[in-house]
């Protein structure tokens, strides 16, 4: 006859249906170590509280470590009949404890158990995935300090638009990236509260001990209020946000590489480790963990929503559509923990086509601006300006040139304002041609967060030394 943790009321035996929809083992397995370590503390609590004598106290922490042991090598394993984790864990303690394993329940329920046991599993895989996160990161800056002086096309609307350090871009993933470990370093101040002593939903009237208990665990309070430690999902809701807004950040990153990796662009090369091919067509070359990272940032704010859905109907405190929350939180943990590792090491293998990326970056008329901003200077409005240069993209386009093959009369017929010898110019003035430089416009854009080689190699110390605090 199968364990159960709640037959005494019951006449009949549930039935298959019942036990098929309820069972939970499957997937919450892995919170077993989790909910040892919360055994070990509550067992201590009980011990203090007159509840086990020193003696008992020994045997049952000597099973519990026996259990972890045997959890661990595989040996003990949960069965289809353990309705859940806890289930599992008791049968395991009975095994080894007989009537003395049925004393460790006391003053706990299954409902701050899984609460706490979920808390602790988020708080311990936040530090993996934290180190995965830096990984990539730090792969990233590698890429931009050997790249702070490469010119790239700079993109809006994804049409060439100014001329960049290919570094600079690199480094805004990175500090999108350092945002979401700081996300997740906030979101551990408010997952950091134990709901243990709890009990079902009202505290114990045993002696117990919450503050003594959060304090073993590694939390750093107990929860003042039983009803809301069994209710709360909040820590799990907001570790999918900062998942998926983590997962949303890679897939941009994945995006651009797509692109970047594709003959139309032909910026990057994705190392053969990182790449795959077709079963048909033998040239290709594949950014494949690119387009998983992007596809499954789809998973990560699906398991959001998945949460936030259960979620909101539930009335105070503990309702078994709790048991929901743990697919997604879990999901989204493998999810991370599979595209973040490929991620680094595509970017960190990537090979980076320096010529490609110098030659186009001036393509597309992407120094407008700067031929504008010299007219500027000359005292010309920028409206005016604006106007002007429209015009000279024009020219230049009707008669398949670039602003760099114009001559000086050319430009003179366009605009007065481009003549070399424009009225009452200082000496010293720069010339249309000297600001036709992509190396120029790049070392103009010196000032704070600009793409000036100077600033991006400043970047990217400044990011080092976040990461390491990391
Ligand atoms: N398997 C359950 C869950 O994941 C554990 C708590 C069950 N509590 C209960 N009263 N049935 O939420």
């Amino acid at each position: 006859k199968p364990l159960r943790l709640w037959g005494g009321r019951f006449e009949g035996a549930p039935s298959d249906a019942l036990t098929r929809l309820s069972v939970s083992v499957q997937f919450d397995w892995r919170l077993a170590p989790y909910d040892l370590l919360a055994s070990r503390a509550h067992a201590r609590v009980l011990h203090r509280a007159g509840l086990l004598t020193q003696d008992e106290l020994d045997r049952m922490l000597r099973a519990l470590d026996d259990l972890d042991r045997a959890c661990r090598s595989g040996e003990f394993r949960p069965t289809v009949a353990d309705e859940d984790v806890h289930t599992a864990l008791e049968r395991g303690l009975l095994e080894r404890l007989g009537s003395l394993g049925g004393k460790l329940r006391a003053g706990r329920s299954r409902n701050d158990q899984i609460a706490t046991d979920l808390r602790l599993y988020l708080r311990d895989h936040v530090r993996t995935i934290v180190s995965r996160v830096v990984e990539l990161e730090t792969a990233l800056i590698n890429q931009a300090e050997q790249h702070a002086d490469t010119p790239a096309p700079g993109m809006t609307h994804l049409q060439h638009a100014q001329p960049i350090s290919f570094g600079h871009q690199l480094l805004a993933h990175v500090h999108a990236l350092a945002r979401d470990v700081d996300r997740f370093r906030d979101w551990d101040k408010r997952a950091a509260v134990c709901p243990l002593g709890s009990g079902a939903l009202a505290g114990s009237s045993l002696p117990l001990d919450p503050a003594a208990v959060a304090a073993e665990l590694g939390f750093d309070a107990p929860a003042p209020n039983s009803m809301d430690a069994v209710a709360d999902r909040d820590f799990a809701a907001e570790f999918l946000f900062c998942a998926a807004m983590l997962g949303v950040h890679i897939s941009r990153l994945g995006e651009e590489i797509v692109l970047w990796a594709s003959q139309e662009f032909r910026w990057i090369e994705v190392d053969d480790a990182y790449a795959t091919g077709s079963s048909i067509m033998p040239q290709k070359k594949n950014p494949d963990v690119a387009e998983l990272a992007r596809g499954k940032s789809g998973r990560l704010i699906g398991s959001l929503m998945s949460l936030l859905t259960t979620l909101k109907g539930l009335p105070l405190t503990y309702n078994r559509d709790l048991q929901e929350d743990k697919e997604p939180v879990f999901d989204a943990v493998d999810t991370l923990l599979l595209v973040l590792p490929a991620m680094a090491g595509m970017v960190a293998t990537m090979r980076v086509n320096t010529a490609r990326l110098e030659a186009s970056a001036p393509d597309g008329f992407a120094l407008a601006t700067d031929l504008a901003e010299l007219l500027v200077r000359r005292g010309v409005p920028f409206r005016e300006a604006h106007e002007a240069v429209g015009h000279l993209v024009v020219y230049c386009q009707v008669n398949d040139k670039d602003f760099g093959d114009l001559t000086d009369e050319e430009l003179a017929k366009v605009s007065p304002h481009f003549a070399a010898d424009a009225a009452g110019l200082p000496e010293g003035t720069p010339s249309v041609r000297d600001v036709l430089s992509v190396r120029g416009a790049l070392a103009a854009r010196s000032a704070y967060g600009g793409t000036a080689p100077d600033r991006v190699r400043e970047q990217v110390a400044a990011l080092r030394e976040i990461v390491d605090e990391q």
